[in-house]
């Protein structure tokens, strides 16, 4: 497949993560954790699926270091959505972890420090 689709793919899946954690940073209301649990577990997977795609189509070979950083970031960003549910009042630390996790993988993409 044209590398093209992973980059469309990740990327969007990328938004609604993002969107959709700070939805549940706004309002982390218990009747709202089953939604947004599936809505960020649905777009991190294809945010994992889309960029092992482009490593395998745009850098074959062993995995890059700045992806491996990526990888930890998306961790992050997968944890952080339902801990805000469990621990409410931790949200504004939460939002601020989520932003620097998501500058640490655009840094790792476009400046490759490593
Ligand atoms: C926090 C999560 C992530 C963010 C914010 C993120 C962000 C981005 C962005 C903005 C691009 C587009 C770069 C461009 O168009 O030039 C990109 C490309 C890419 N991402 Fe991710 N990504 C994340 C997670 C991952 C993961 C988990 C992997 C795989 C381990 C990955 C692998 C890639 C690869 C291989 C590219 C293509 C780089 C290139 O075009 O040379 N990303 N990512």
């Amino acid at each position: 497949m044209n590398p093209s689709y992973y980059h469309l793919l990740h990327l969007f899946s990328l938004f609604v993560l993002t969107a959709h954690t700070f939805m549940a940073f706004a309002n982390p209301a218990p009747e709202n954790r089953k939604k947004t649990l599936m809505i960020t577990g649905i777009a991190g997977l294809l945010v994992l699926i889309s960029g092992f795609g482009l490593l395998a189509k745009l850098y074959a070979g062993p995995m890059p270091a700045w992806a491996i950083v990526k990888l930890f970031s998306w961790l992050g960003l997968m944890a952080v959505g339902g801990m805000v549910y469990r621990r409410p009042h931790l949200r504004s630390t939460l939002a601020f972890v989520t932003l620097c996790l998501i500058l640490v993988a655009l840094v790792m993409v476009y400046l490759r420090p490593i």
